[in-house]
């Protein structure tokens, strides 16, 4: 099977085959199935937070469970429950259609309800944990369910249990978010505080602020369906608090963002542009003109230009700063 329509991306990869995983009945099943029961097995959701730059050796499970409901409104939170199959921007519109706001600022990211939990998707000041109830998942060994409460998820800053201990071992079948009521807007940002400032009027509804983080992410982040990406390609460094003052004597302008624990989380969008690289391509490969963090596929590339590209990054970046930069998405 040919993964490359499957990875945002767009990196040639071949699977030796692909099952579609509808329903939470399928797992067992599959387990239970004499070919590909024993197999190692890999899941895939909306792959857009994937580099391959190989072909798996697993059976690759791809996710497609749907159904998205409304649970019983609590006295301080609606509950929404999803399929993991379900495309993430589509649940938050729904949500926002049907009255259950709080999922604005999270608009817009690619791909699956199932993937949000994995690396606790964020962005402008809010991350998947803070609207997380819980999630339904089946162990790939034993095939029994299992459901897990947000600290059982051991969310961090793009983290969790799922790149780790459990990485490999359950699928993902149902998320459950939790929506604070009332519902207050998110403008920490300072992109979307310039947005409200523009708009002239006072407290934005749900819909506005979804339209805002569109329209920015729109003018920062290329579009997939037209440019091959991965979204951010590195993670945001976090340093302690001496580190970042001592940045700042030598290069004034260095952005950071003081973390509630006193350290501070420093923008890698600046350290690459301030490198030199936004803009520039390497083959096939290039940083996006509009947002250093992000790598593109000018167009034929492979997994193993893309890394390539990245490692160049990186050694630029630690020579200058002495910083050294994590790839975010998961390389294959
Ligand atoms: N910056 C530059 N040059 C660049 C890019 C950024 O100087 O080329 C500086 C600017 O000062 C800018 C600041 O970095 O104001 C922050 O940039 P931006 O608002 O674009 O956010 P980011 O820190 O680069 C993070 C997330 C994004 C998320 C945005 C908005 C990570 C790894 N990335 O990017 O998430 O959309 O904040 O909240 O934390 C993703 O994970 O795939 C992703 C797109």
């Amino acid at each position: 099977v040919d993964l490359t329509p499957h990875n945002t991306f767009g990196l040639p990869a071949v699977a030796r085959a692909m099952v579609h995983i509808d329903s939470d009945a399928a797992i067992p099943r599959l387990l239970d199935h004499p070919l590909y029961g024993p197999m190692p097995k890999w899941v895939l959701g909306g792959g857009s937070n994937v580099i391959f730059t190989g072909d798996p050796a697993e059976l690759v499970l791809k996710v497609a469970i749907k159904g998205r409901r409304l649970l019983p409104t609590q006295a301080d939170a609606w509950i929404v429950e999803v399929g993991a199959g379900e495309s993430w921007h589509d649940l938050v519109r729904w949500t926002i259609a049907n009255g259950r706001p709080g999922l604005e600022n999270l608009a817009l990211i690619p791909g699956t309800v199932g993937a949000a939990p994995v690396q606790n998707i964020g962005a402008y000041g809010v991350s998947l944990q803070e609207r997380f109830d819980a999630l339904d998942g089946i162990d790939l060994t034993t095939g029994q369910p299992f459901t897990l409460t947000g600290d059982q998820c051991r969310f961090g800053y793009r983290d969790s249990i799922f790149k780790h201990s459990l990485a490999g071992r359950c699928v993902i079948t149902r998320v459950r978010l939790r929506l604070p009521r009332p519902w207050r807007p998110v403008l920490d940002y300072p992109d979307l505080q310039r947005r409200q400032r523009e708009s002239g009027s006072g407290r934005p509804d749900p819909q506005q602020v979804f339209d805002w983080v569109c329209a920015l992410r729109r003018a920062k982040l290329p579009d997939p369906a037209t440019v091959g990406n991965a979204g951010s390609f590195f993670k945001n460094p976090v340093v302690t608090a001496d580190r970042f003052a001592q940045l700042l004597r030598r290069h004034p302008a260095a952005v950071g963002y003081r973390q509630p624990d006193g350290r501070v989380k420093l923008a890698a969008g600046w350290l690459i542009e301030t490198c030199g690289w936004r803009g520039r391509t390497m083959g096939r490969v290039g940083v996006y003109a509009h947002q250093a963090l992000v790598l593109v596929n000018q167009g034929g590339a492979t997994g193993i230009e893309v890394l390539a590209l990245a490692r160049a990054i990186q050694e630029s970046v630690k020579g200058r700063f002495g910083i050294t930069l994590e790839i975010e998405p998961t390389v294959v």
